[in-house]
């Protein structure tokens, strides 16, 4: 499984990168807002920093005009990913950068229906946002277990990766990645939620304690 990061600060990023679990960065228009920089300055900067795909979202809704902006921001580097709306015309806009071998992330899908247009529109990705859904009282990880059956029964023929989005909790990602998702897009404190254990942190302590009483030390 993938991990992308989900958003667009540069600070994080660089610390998140030396890492080395960072597999790639998905950014939108509100993350980007948030930084108050430049939004071309900014990608280049994350794709200086990740050797991943890096998702840029166009913000034109008609598809020859997201197709003029697809073409400018794929411009900025070779691992720009495209970010197209799943409305009509981003399906539109994704099938003709996809013909101009774009990659593509097709992002704000909320129903397995849309996610099979984006798979036959050619998607690179296609990003169901599973928090949103849960915070309207419906099931997230439902859609990516539906999404993730119908692919199955194509996976010859289709070559869209689930790029699981909107995640609030290690839960989520523990349930994308026991549904075979390829790619997860968490924010970073999530990511680091993921490490945290209160056994752990008690066991460790435990451990550090009983280590002073010998009074040595490894080095
Ligand atoms: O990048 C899109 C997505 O991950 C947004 O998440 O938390 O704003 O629903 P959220």
């Amino acid at each position: 499984m993938e991990f992308f990061i989900d958003t667009a600060d540069v600070n994080e990023i660089a610390e998140l990168v030396e890492t080395g679990l960072v597999d790639g960065v998905t950014t939108n228009p509100s993350l980007m807002a948030k930084t108050g920089q430049s939004y071309q300055d900014t990608l280049a900067a994350i794709c200086d920093l990740v050797d991943g795909p890096v998702s840029a979202e166009v913000t034109a809704l008609e598809p020859e005009a997201m197709l003029q902006e697809g073409r400018h921001l794929s411009k900025i580097a070779e691992n720009i990913v495209v970010k197209v709306p799943l409305t009509w015309n981003g399906l539109r806009a994704c099938k003709m950068l996809r013909d101009e071998a774009i990659q593509v992330n097709v992002t704000l899908c909320f129903s397995a229906s849309q996610a099979l247009l984006a798979a036959k529109a050619g998607a690179t990705y296609i990003s169901p946002f599973v928090g949103r859904l849960d915070d309207l009282g419906q099931n997230g990880m439902e859609l990516i277990r539906v999404i993730s059956e119908i692919y199955g029964q194509y996976k010859h023929s289709l070559q869209t990766k689930i790029l699981v989005a909107s995640v609030r909790s290690p839960l989520h990602v523990v349930e994308a990645a026991r549904l075979g998702a390829q790619v997860v897009t968490v924010p970073a404190k999530v990511l680091k939620q993921m490490a945290q254990h209160p056994l752990t942190d008690k066991g460790l302590e435990a451990f550090l304690k009983d280590w002073a009483k010998t009074g040595q030390s490894i080095l």
